[in-house]
């Protein structure tokens, strides 16, 4: 039997396991009535609710908490659904999902993808989703030879975002570079782009060419890295999730800067969620030097088992493939090729990492595992 007991800044209500409270304000801000059916909005203004806002009556009705408020407005709250809310157990999220952490020998086992089903297939573009989401990377093989192609393929997860060097970006080799990547020079394991305040979520590089000698792709899966760091040298971990670091990017036209966590921690889950690292775009660290005492081994450490082969996965992309990966989980790299002794040229661009969760929501929810 639930018994409901009116306090004067919220409600106690018995469950058979327990006695849970409930604020006022929370509870008649989101009365069922405070949303539009159409657009799912909350079209009901807390603001305008007096100081001292409480109900007036209480009562259990048939599975229900029902409540009568001050100016007479009624809610209604089903108990099923305020005890998920008191046992932590909030809205249901598809897309936080537990992630699985590879090694050196993922590259056979890589979810892989045809471009034509893709366009073609939503519901296989749910799987698709939900494998990055787990191993942060795959393979999507048969891209046309065009601009067009990738632009399509990153559109059936959401809009291209463009970066401070525009919407795409070309990786070949170039008489004046003025980045690294636009080399023949080898290419030390990075995230993209962490001088930026949102460091790009998902990235999609278009193998377009690549005959050159040398040059094979390098990946990985930083979380897996951390995990293990945070095992054998938990301080070293705390430090890297808890110090913003600055990075820094400057060209001609630009003087990019932000300060990043070199670990970050997914807040759904507690599991680590991505990394920040590229020692190119690092900036200078800028603590007390007694902190370096403690940064530089936990930093130097973390970088040294990122490039231990036993998570280093190494492959040679081809044309017509398009690798996708989550930037911030999955560091990758390039080693060096021979200069003039064929052509590489990649084509990227990137998505938000919140647009790939929306779409897998969205899809999952219609193509439920295992349909068509
Ligand atoms: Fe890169």
């Amino acid at each position: 039997m639930n018994t409901v007991k009116l306090l004067e800044t919220g409600l106690e209500l018995t469950f058979p396991q327990a006695t849970a409270y409930f604020n006022y304000f929370w509870l008649r801000d989101n009365c069922a009535t405070s949303w539009d059916s159409v657009t799912q909005e909350r079209t009901f203004d807390v603001l305008e609710e007096p100081d001292d806002l409480s109900a007036q009556h209480a009562e259990v009705v048939s599975g229900d908490l029902k409540l009568v408020w001050q100016d007479g407005h009624q809610s209604l709250f089903s108990l099923a659904w305020l005890e998920r809310w008191s046992n932590g157990e909030y809205l249901p999220d598809i897309a936080v999902r537990t992630r699985v952490p590879w090694y050196s020998d993922h590259y056979s086992k890589m979810a892989r993808f045809d471009y034509t089903d893709l366009v073609n297939n939503p519901a296989s573009v749910a799987d698709w989703t939900e494998s990055l989401l787990d191993e942060g990377v795959s393979i999507v093989q048969g891209l046309p030879d065009s601009n067009e192609g990738l632009k399509d393929l990153c559109n059936l997860i959401g809009t291209v975002r463009a970066s401070f060097s525009g919407h795409e970006f070309d990786v070949f080799s170039k008489a004046d570079p003025e980045n690294l990547a636009y080399t023949s020079k080898s290419l030390e394991l990075h995230t993209d782009l962490p001088p930026e305040e949102l460091p790009p979520g998902v990235q999609f590089l278009h193998c377009r060419i690549n005959d050159a000698e040398g040059g094979d792709s390098l990946f990985v899966d930083a979380m897996a890295v951390a995990n293990k760091l945070k095992a054998e040298f938990p301080e070293h971990f705390k430090l890297l999730t808890e110090l913003r670091v600055p990075f820094r990017y400057t060209t001609k036209d630009h003087d990019v800067r932000s300060r990043q966590f070199i670990i970050e921690i997914d807040a759904n889950n507690g599991e680590v969620s991505g990394v920040n690292f590229s020692q190119h775009l690092s900036g200078i660290f800028d603590f007390d030097q007694k902190i370096m005492d403690a940064l530089y081994p936990a930093f130097r450490q973390f970088g040294r088992m990122m490039q231990d082969p036993k998570y280093l996965m190494k492959f040679r992309l081809h044309a017509g493939e398009c690798i996708v990966f989550d930037n911030h989980r999955i560091a990758h790299g390039r080693a060096a090729y021979l200069e003039g002794s064929g052509d590489r040229y990649l084509r990227g661009c990137y998505v938000d990492r919140g647009e790939l969760r929306s779409k897998y929501r969205v899809l999952r929810a219609k193509y439920p595992n295992g349909a068509e």
